[in-house]
């Protein structure tokens, strides 16, 4: 028995979309909220119970909408605010909520708050930003050694105030000195206004790396990107804003919260999402990164060899640790990484191992998250040339292995497997000139696998992925045992399996996933009689009679359910 309280966020599923690649309503090559409205019955009907919106307001776009210049309104390519609205209620209708990506550890430097914080330097909005004066005059040395995470230095000179600023991220975000209260004051006004506009929580950016070490200090030397990030990462302030936003605005409202943790771990996340003193935690839910490298180190471009151990690994131990004290927030996709069957699977065996993925980790203990796409197997596209890529952070490991020597052709091939620009290639509706995204030419190119690879197609195909996560999702709200019970994984040591068992009540579940091609033997675990249980998932037509051992089949993903 668990004593693990209910809640309708522990219950829910979620659909992220990045709305400038979903979809376009208008034709102009640009996703829109005009497409979401018409699209809403789709998002219903996969069975998701809410939406985050990747940043819908104004933005020169120099990291499409993570540069917010306008807290308070939509990007104009996208709608208005009374389109918002009317897919704000669209969405309620359809029994699904809103959440809404809020971007406060900086804003774009088109904001009028850091406009004016450079044009009126007496004005208060000074102090809203890190402004501060170099080591030595002219612009010839910056405050400290920090390096961004987008964009070469973490300090950008103005010559006028003869000053820096910092932008831990790209230069067209300069980060906002959450130490200032007045600063904290905007913060709570922004997450007022959407609440009191209806939407239901939010998803908050990069939120571990709001509050900044005092005096600013130089950082460990080594790191050549992000470096200085041991001053900027779960500062303990963090949660003495976290705590302010809390019990001044969402509490009162009941918003939800999800916050992403860059450098998170268990033992750290508990201080920010179980309870404590009897307060609501400071966050519901937090996107940790530790299962996203199990192919990298630190970032995506520095690669390794897929570890499955470390995949498990990473799982498992927020598994055990969440379980009765905080909620885990399930995903393997977002906008930030390419796609997961290019990563942990396997482009040949599409099907199988986007199903066996998509089984691995919503059928876990957890909230689960479905990121435009995913639902259908979309995988990475492959372009020719460098300027065909456009994410500032694509450019900037660029322009780092420049200077190591790397040419540009042998980049391209290294973003064609690491950039997170696949995840931003237009979703592919039908088989049709751009994939149905539209008849102008689309922003960004659209993955030329869209005649094979697209929703119509899915959805006339019974045993396509789309019908997989719908059945998933629908499974997982009519059994509690999904949602509320314990975990316990098996054959840790595997190098090919991944199995685990859920327990709640009375029933069981088995979930075994296959990584690899290669034929393994898998027995069912002691205390499992598999001849016993009920098959409920397979993506290999389910055997004749059931034994209780079999041989895998490649990426071979079932799940047996005894009651
Ligand atoms: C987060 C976002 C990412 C963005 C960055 C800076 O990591 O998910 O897309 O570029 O923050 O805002
Ligand atoms: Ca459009």
């Amino acid at each position: 028995m668990s004593n693990i309280k209910p809640a309708w966020w522990k219950e829910m599923s979620v659909y992220q979309i990045w709305p400038r690649s979903f979809a376009d309503g208008n034709n102009d090559g640009i996703g829109d909220l005009h497409g979401v409205l018409e699209k809403l019955d789709y998002i219903k009907a996969l069975g998701v119970d809410a939406i985050w919106f990747s940043p819908l307001y104004p933005s020169p776009n120099c990291d499409y909408g993570y540069d917010c210049a306008d807290y308070k309104n939509i990007h104009p390519e996208y709608g208005d605010l009374g389109l918002f609205k009317q897919v704000l209620d669209g969405a309620h209708e359809r029994g699904m909520k809103v959440i809404m990506d809020l971007v406060i550890n900086h804003t774009s430097d088109h904001h009028e708050w850091f406009v004016k914080s450079r044009e009126e330097p007496e004005s208060e909005y000074h102090d809203y930003y890190y402004w501060r004066k170099g080591k030595k005059p002219g612009g010839k040395k910056p405050p400290n050694n920090w390096l961004s995470v987008f964009e070469g230095k973490a300090w950008e000179y103005n010559k006028e105030l003869d000053e820096y600023y910092l932008h831990v991220f790209a230069k067209g975000q300069p980060d906002l000195n959450m130490s200032n209260p007045k600063v904290r004051e905007e913060v709570k006004s922004i997450l007022r206004f959407w609440l009191e506009l209806g939407v239901d929580g939010f998803r908050e950016d990069v939120i571990t790396y709001i509050a900044k070490r005092e005096g600013l200090p130089n950082g460990f030397p080594l790191l050549p990107i992000g470096r200085g990030m041991e001053h900027w990462t779960s500062l303990p302030p963090v949660k003495d804003y976290l705590r302010e936003f809390q019990d001044e605005v969402l509490t009162p409202y009941g918003g939800f919260t999800v916050g992403e943790a860059p450098g998170m771990t268990p033992k750290l996340a508990k201080e920010y999402i179980t309870a404590q003193d009897g307060k609501q935690p400071l966050l519901d839910l937090m996107f940790h990164f530790q299962h996203m490298e199990a192919d990298c180190f630190m970032t995506d471009f520095i690669g390794l060899p897929f570890s499955l151990k470390k995949l498990k690994k990473a799982f498992s131990s927020w598994q055990r640790e969440m379980f009765g004290e905080g909620w885990n927030a399930l995903y393997i996709e977002n906008h930030d990484h390419p796609r997961i069957i290019n990563r942990y699977g396997s482009p040949k065996y599409r099907e199988a191992s986007g199903k066996m993925l998509a089984a691995m980790y919503i059928l876990q203990s957890g909230t689960p998250f479905i990121y435009q796409g995913q639902e259908i197997g979309m995988t990475n596209i492959t372009l020719d040339r460098l300027d065909q890529f456009k994410d500032v952070a694509t450019f900037n490991v660029y322009n780092l292995v420049k200077k190591f020597g790397m040419k540009e052709e042998r980049f391209v091939k290294l973003a064609n497997r690491k950039s997170r620009e696949h995840a931003r290639t237009p979703v592919q509706w039908k088989d049709a000139p751009n994939g149905g995204f539209c008849d102008a030419e689309p922003w960004f190119p659209v993955n030329q696998n869209y005649s094979e690879i697209n929703v119509e197609a899915a959805e006339a195909d019974p045993n396509s992925i789309l019908h997989w996560y719908r059945a998933l999702l629908q499974f997982r709200k009519e059994n509690p045992l999904v949602i509320y019970g314990g975990y316990q994984e098996h054959y840790k040591s595997s190098r090919s399996l991944y199995a685990y068992s859920r327990e709640h009540e009375g029933k069981r579940l088995l979930v075994v996933c296959t990584f690899g091609e290669k034929p393994v033997q898998f027995c069912a675990p002691k205390g499992f009689d598999l001849t016993q249980g009920k098959q409920v998932f397979g993506n290999y037509a389910p055997p004749e009679t059931q034994t209780n051992s079999f041989v895998t089949k490649p990426w071979e993903c079932r799940v047996y359910m005894w009651e």
